[in-house]
């Protein structure tokens, strides 16, 4: 395998760069300018804009992939809901772009997806369940997610994935998990949702599926995410009680009180059957995460 890395200093990227060393696989990291992952090797990383067509062409043409797994996007939400076209540029126009340079080298594509292409209205959402998008970026993906689907040659797959959290370098935004420990290790009251369920995903176990999905071959969409659905709240509420801070200054609220751009599914989660039965995939619980962060273990 020769694998194409795109959003390689996000969260993700960084840990399926980590995992490609620690395996020896053969890989190739690229972002938008410079290498902020120190894991990463300068000789194995490339400067590219996946709106760029010279830069993508450039770099499928020296490095010669036979699997792409695209991370980079758009990733917040607000903002894509403030600027639909920025938006749909990087997280639509981009995936047409990249899957089909994917094609010409004959390059197995992987697209990273999102749980809020559901309305979250279900909950448990399995990978034949209908979408229903609520924001421009739900819809930005779903439209990615259509460009991929519409092609008969299977030689692609989606990772669809929840909240992801972990610790990396230098990234361009936190995470919920980060945030919490943060927060709460100040002391500050906290005003958490306690209508939006979901199931926080360990971004290496989601790195470990998405590279699983390229070694078995597979293809299709899978749901990769954390083992269990639980409200905001109460994931606040078991990283403090982890922490062994009280959680007597963390308030319920409802999400109809937030002033927030783009509308946020209720319940999602997944059901994993598929991802369990046919890679062997088995996330890690809350607190065996938690107990591998440096942040929470240097304290
Ligand atoms: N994080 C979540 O909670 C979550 C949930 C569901 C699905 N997903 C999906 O999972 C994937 C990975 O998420 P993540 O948490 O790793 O996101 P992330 O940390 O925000 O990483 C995304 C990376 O894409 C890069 N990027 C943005 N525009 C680019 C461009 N034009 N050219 C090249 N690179 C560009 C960013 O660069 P900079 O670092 O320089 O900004 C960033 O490194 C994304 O596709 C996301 O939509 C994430």
């Amino acid at each position: 395998m020769r694998i194409l890395i795109t959003g390689s200093n996000g969260l993700l990227g960084q840990k399926i760069v980590r995992q490609c060393m620690g395996r020896g696989i053969d890989f190739c990291a690229t972002s938008k300018g410079d290498n902020r992952n120190p894991d990463c090797p300068g000789d194995r990383y490339v400067d590219m804009d996946i709106t760029s067509d010279s830069d993508v062409f450039s770099v499928f043409q020296s490095y010669q992939p036979t699997h792409v797994i695209h991370t980079a996007a758009m990733t917040n939400v607000d903002q894509c809901e403030l600027h639909p076209e920025e938006c749909k540029l990087i997280n639509t126009a981009a995936v047409d772009r990249l899957f089909h340079a994917s094609k010409s080298f004959n390059a197995h594509f992987q697209l990273l997806s999102t749980d809020f292409v559901f309305d979250g209205l279900k909950g448990d959402y399995a990978e034949s369940d209908l979408v229903h998008p609520l924001s421009e970026y739900a819809t930005s993906k779903v439209e990615a997610e259509k460009i991929l689907l519409a092609d008969e040659s299977r030689n692609w797959s989606i990772a669809r994935t929840i909240i992801v959290f972990g610790e990396g370098h230098q990234l361009s935004r936190s995470n919920i998990v980060l945030w919490a420990v943060e927060a709460l290790r100040k002391g500050d009251p906290l005003n958490i949702v306690d209508d939006q369920f979901r199931a926080p995903t360990w971004a290496d176990d989601l790195a470990w599926g998405c590279l699983e999905i390229c070694r078995k071959n597979r293809s299709g969409i899978f749901h990769l995410c954390g083992p269990e659905t639980i409200s905001i709240y109460d994931l606040v509420c078991r990283i403090a009680v982890y922490l062994g801070i009280s959680t007597d200054g963390i308030n319920r609220i409802q999400t109809n009180t937030l002033t927030q751009a783009a509308k946020r599914p209720a319940k999602t989660g997944f059901n994993l059957s598929k991802s369990r039965s046919q890679l062997g995939y088995s996330p890690q619980s809350l607190e065996a995460t938690l107990a591998q962060m440096k942040t929470i273990s240097n304290k």
